[in-house]
């Protein structure tokens, strides 16, 4: 017979939202010990996920562990193995769940150990979606690297160190491919981008705001193929490497390494059949509660309600969310909360020396108006039909202006539309 450890509450998942759950639990519950596991597949205790495009890859000297396991990004000091052994945590590491039996509320590992909860929260977040996974040839060649764990941040960094002054094609013009690409160029690797859109991060930013990056990336010596994707790969004389990367447009480019970050997609398969689905992730409620009363959820793996947004249900991959959601989520389900999850949607990108934030929201036929271009400080508001402002962005913004565009996009107040027109025209960052 297998034993099976018992649990009051079971975190799932390693991830950003695992370690703000664990803190949360710790610090504001002072749950008692031995009372909370954290199952992990990864290798290590929870890190903050976002480092491993930026600090891990470019600075000098490069962020490692344990610099930059959480929660460090909320002013706390890393926490660390010892931190969990510390406070009772059974933090259990390189432990994949391949099994999940909700009637019986039990877990079971590859090794076949079993964990029973009396609570869960799924953290089990997302993973990148990989071009052999749409069949393509070449793909699995060496070489091609993808970012989303700490295993291939090292692989990343070590291929970056060895392709200096070599050529790199980064494939995918959202967050992955701007954030790699700009590693890669301040370690000395020219890089050409390919993907599909007519600019660069199509899912937020307007022609105007992708025009002011691209400007900057070409200056660094980037260059851009939009419009078209990668057909396959192929080596040169057998090496198993990747050398030759062909477009569906028919040309093709040569590379020493290729970094692929083509869109992630939500870990979900261990629940697919037993809790509702929405929108490719773990459908919650506004208590972040599942279909499944002792199941609760966090992060990039569930789909919610916003509630700033008339409870339109969305899914969020970035960890401002998966930070907060975890927060809120611990505080239903030890039973000290029944307010709503209201998160105002706050994405950011740090690439070179430049930093964007943007808050709220981008319906799809909002009036967007560009002011500041040239500072190179760039200030953008999103408007929609009734004529009020819901979203705000900028580049490089002090404490102040960041305070005041976020209380913009909570509070919606109607745009005063000649003032802004004026503001752009001016080109004027304070307008
Ligand atoms: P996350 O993916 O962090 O963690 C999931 C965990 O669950 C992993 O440890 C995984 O191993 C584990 N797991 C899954 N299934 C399991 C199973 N069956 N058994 C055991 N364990 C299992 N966002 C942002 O706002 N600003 C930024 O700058 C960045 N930068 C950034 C850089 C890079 C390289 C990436 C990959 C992502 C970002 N993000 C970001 C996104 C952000 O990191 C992301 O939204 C959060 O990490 C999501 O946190 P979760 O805990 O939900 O999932
Ligand atoms: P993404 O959704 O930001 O971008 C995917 C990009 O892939 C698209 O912009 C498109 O250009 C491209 N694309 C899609 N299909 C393609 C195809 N078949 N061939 C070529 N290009 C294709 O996803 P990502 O950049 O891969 O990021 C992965 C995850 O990591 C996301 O959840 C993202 O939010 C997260 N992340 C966030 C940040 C941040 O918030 N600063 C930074 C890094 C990663």
């Amino acid at each position: 017979t297998t034993s099976v450890k018992a649990y009051e509450y079971i975190v799932l998942g390693g991830g950003n939202a695992a370690g703000y759950a664990a803190r949360q639990l710790v610090e504001k519950h002072a749950i008692a010990a031995h009372k909370l596991a954290v199952i992990s597949a990864e290798s290590v205790a929870p890190y903050e996920r976002p480092a491993l495009s930026k600090g891990y890859l470019t600075a000098n000297p490069p962020a490692r562990l344990p610099g930059f396991h959480t929660c460090v990004a909320a002013g706390g000091a890393p926490q660390t193995p010892d931190w969990y052994a510390k406070h009772g945590v059974d933090l259990l590491l390189s432990t994949e769940i391949v099994k999940a039996d909700l009637a019986s509320k039990r877990l079971t590992a590859k090794d076949g150990s079993q964990y029973a909860y009396g609570k869960l929260l799924l953290a089990t977040g997302a993973d990148a979606l990989h071009l052999n996974e749409l069949g393509m040839a070449g793909a699995e060649l060496d070489g091609i690297y993808y970012l989303r764990e700490i295993a291939e941040a090292e692989k990343l960094y070590e291929a970056m160190k060895a392709n200096v002054n070599k050529h790199a094609v980064v494939v995918g013009g959202g967050y992955i491919g701007l954030e790699c690409t700009a590693a890669l160029v301040a370690n000395g690797v020219r890089v050409t981008m390919v993907f599909p859109e007519p600019h660069v991060m199509a899912r937020l930013f307007t022609p105007q705001i992708a025009a002011h990056y691209e400007r900057i990336y070409a200056e660094k010596g980037v260059s851009f193929i939009k419009g078209t994707v990668v057909d396959s790969f192929a080596d040169e004389h057998g090496s198993g490497r990747v050398r030759f990367i062909r477009l569906k447009s028919g040309a093709v480019l040569e590379a020493d390494m290729v970094v692929v970050g083509i869109g992630a997609k939500p870990r979900t398969a261990l629940f697919d059949k037993a809790l509702a689905m929405e929108a490719r992730g773990i459908k919650v409620d506004e208590h972040l509660r599942t279909s499944n009363p002792d199941v609760f959820g966090a992060g990039d793996v569930i789909t919610f309600p916003l509630k700033m947004y008339g409870n339109r249900m969305t899914r969020v991959e970035h960890v401002g969310h998966a930070r907060q959601s975890a927060m809120h989520a611990v505080d239903v389900m030890v039973g000290a909360s029944t307010e709503p999850y209201d998160y105002l949607p706050f994405f950011y990108s740090k690439v070179f020396n430049l930093s964007w934030k943007f808050w709220g929201d981008t319906p799809p036929n909002a009036k967007t108006i560009v002011a500041g271009e040239m500072n190179p400080k760039l200030v953008a508001v999103w408007i929609d039909d009734s004529g009020h402002i819901v979203g705000t962005f900028i580049e490089s913004g002090t404490e102040q202006e960041e305070a005041k565009l976020k209380e913009l996009a909570r509070t919606r107040p109607p745009a005063d539309m000649e003032r802004l027109e004026q503001a752009a025209a001016a080109k004027d960052p304070d307008g």
